[in-house]
């Protein structure tokens, strides 16, 4: 995070792999092969488009992260990439540090979806405007869950004046890009 290059550009933009050739739109979903990480797509939501809603499903609230939290957050996220649509550090502390410590780290763009105490939900998004990322516990998928974080994300960068929003999905994820091309997502 050093150098003023680093700075310039969003998080995961560069340095990944390329993404398919490909018109407006998303490409249709494949199979997911034996071995995933073969490479992502970069996805543009203008902030322009009208704002989603947000859907609390019952009993889920969401709130910045907390350091009494961070723990069950790390765990969440371990058991969630063990699909291989998303990295985290295996260290918690290391992990930790390196979040707060960033540059492009505020609280209330690190969002934390809970059931009473339980931790069901993450997303993170740098003050870049780039979701790094976005998972829920395989529990308590297909309920809304994600939607809520990533509108509530939405709404929090909205008020920073961000002007569009840009993520980085594996090209085998399906569920993730349907979910985000539900929200406007689009690849250039
Ligand atoms: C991608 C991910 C975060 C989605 O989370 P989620 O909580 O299941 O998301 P939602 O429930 O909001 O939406 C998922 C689907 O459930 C549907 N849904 C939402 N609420 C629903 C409800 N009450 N009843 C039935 N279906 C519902 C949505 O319409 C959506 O349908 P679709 O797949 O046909 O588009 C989750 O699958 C995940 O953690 N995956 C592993 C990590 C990952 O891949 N992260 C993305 C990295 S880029």
């Amino acid at each position: 995070m050093g150098d003023s290059l680093a700075r310039r550009r969003p998080k995961g933009g560069f340095g990944k792999a390329a993404a398919p050739a490909g018109g407006a739109g998303l490409p249709p979903p494949v199979p997911h092969p034996t071995s995933p990480a073969a490479g992502h797509i970069l996805l543009r939501r203008p902030m322009a488009l009208p704002e989603p809603p947000i859907r609390l499903p019952p009993g889920v609230a969401i709130a910045p992260i907390e350091a009494a939290n961070a723990g069950a957050v790390h765990k969440l996220m371990q058991r969630a990439y063990a699909s291989g649509f998303g990295t985290v550090p295996a260290n918690l502390l290391d992990w930790w540090e390196g979040l707060v410590t960033d540059s492009e780290f505020d609280r209330n763009l690190a969002l934390v979806a809970r059931a009473g105490d339980e931790v069901i939900g993450f997303c993170l998004c740098w003050t870049s405007s780039f979701v790094k990322d976005l998972v829920v516990d395989a529990g308590w998928r297909n309920r809304g869950v994600g939607s809520a974080l990533l509108s509530t994300a939405i709404a929090a960068l909205r008020a920073r004046g961000a002007e569009e929003l840009a993520l980085k999905v594996d090209i085998y994820n399906g569920t993730a890009q349907r979910l985000y091309r539900s929200f406007g997502f689009g690849q250039d």
